[in-house]
């Protein structure tokens, strides 16, 4: 069987540390491994209206910036299909059709639609384009035979959403779509970054989050200001290191180079000394903070440079992306025919059809 890889982002804001960990960096390693056949990654600006209908304008100028900092990272159009969801119309035919195979009662057990319909305010007043966007993920999907679907946690009830989608059109219509399976980041204590604030999450909305296309000074005030370990308040305190954001990032971004770089006298080999001086007390703040700056700043430094280099070259971004759509378009359009064909829609081509009415009403 081909590997086929698809996943996307809604755009609706830059993207931050939280994107790197919990999906980018895994893009970039698949990408870099060549371990696959196909790899597509969606601008889900159409799913993005389900919740932002009254703000088009933040979406249509966040498909750019989501663009450029796929780029920044090291996303190669050359390798992978960037695509804006929109610009495929055989996903909203796709999920006309899919609509017919899930009950209310199914998306309404959908945990992570239930806790942005709270986050959203939605309460008692959910419009159907939101209550059905996992349907219409289901399409994102099956429209490019995906079987690998690269994604965090939160997205899991989407793709055993698809799969049940899946299930029961090949069932009812025979073998047709292929049956995703997600792939989660491998890290298990950067599962999920938490915000600067040590919010559980890093979100745009909270205000707690380090962008990729932060400057400098940007990402130095927003580290020297995070919040640690309420309890070390003297330096000889002792510190806790599990759950305090500080130590998160550092598991998440520091390498053994990093410490030999930045403690010259061999302080500190790796992040295991580092924690443990923490631990026992005699560590401050202000020490570990400067520290996660350096190792953030390395971390970001070569996806500045690259986000510069396409920031010169807007109107070639655009083009990368209405080609990838264009790309997108042709494989989406098969799929859709396939659909229509394993479900007998397929009027045209329908020479049996034609026959028996022709018979039906004495027709020569
Ligand atoms: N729902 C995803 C998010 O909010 C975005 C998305 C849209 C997606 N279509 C997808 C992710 C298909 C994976 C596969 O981040």
């Amino acid at each position: 069987m081909k590997n086929i890889i698809l996943t996307g982002d809604r755009p609706t804001g830059r993207l931050h540390l939280g994107h790197l960990v919990g999906s980018l960096r895994e893009r970039v390693k698949i990408q870099e491994s060549g371990n696959y056949d196909e790899m597509y990654i969606e601008i889900a600006d159409a799913q993005a209206t389900t919740d932002n209908y009254g703000n088009i304008e933040k979406v249509k100028n966040n498909i750019l910036e989501v663009a450029l900092d796929y780029l920044s990272v090291g996303l190669d159009p050359k390798k992978v299909t960037i695509f804006i969801q929109s610009e495929v119309p055989e996903l909203s035919d796709l999920t006309f059709y899919y609509m017919n195979l899930v009950t209310l009662a199914r998306l309404e057990r959908n945990p992570t639609v239930k806790e942005e319909i709270k986050l959203r305010g939605f309460n008692g007043s959910i419009p159907v384009g939101f209550a059905t966007y996992p349907i219409s993920q289901a399409s994102d999907i099956t429209a490019f035979n995906a079987n690998i679907v690269p994604v965090g946690e939160d997205q899991l009830p989407m793709i055993e959403q698809t799969r049940e989608i899946v299930r029961s059109f090949n069932r009812l219509y025979g073998e047709t779509l292929v049956e995703p399976k997600a792939v989660l980041p491998q890290n298990e204590r950067c599962k999920r970054l938490p915000g600067t604030d040590g919010n559980a999450k890093m979100s745009k909305s909270l205000g707690n989050c380090i962008y990729l296309s932060d400057t400098s000074e940007d990402v130095k005030k927003k580290v020297m200001s995070m919040y640690t370990d309420p309890n070390h308040v003297k330096v000889s305190d002792p510190g806790k290191v599990d759950g305090n954001p500080v130590f998160i990032y550092l598991e998440a971004f520091s390498e053994d180079h990093h410490f030999k770089e930045y403690f010259k006298d061999g302080e500190y080999k790796n992040l295991n000394e580092l924690e443990d001086h923490y631990k026992k007390g005699g560590l401050g703040d202000v020490t570990v903070k400067k520290f996660l700056y350096y190792v953030i700043e390395e971390t970001l430094k070569p996806i500045r440079e690259r986000r510069a280099y396409y920031e010169k070259d807007i109107k070639g971004v655009y083009k990368m992306l209405f080609d990838g759509s264009d790309k997108a378009r042709k494989t989406a359009s098969e799929t859709l025919h396939n659909v229509k064909k394993a479900m007998g829609l397929d009027y045209r081509n329908d020479e049996e059809l034609l026959k028996e009415q022709m018979i039906k009403y004495n027709n020569k």
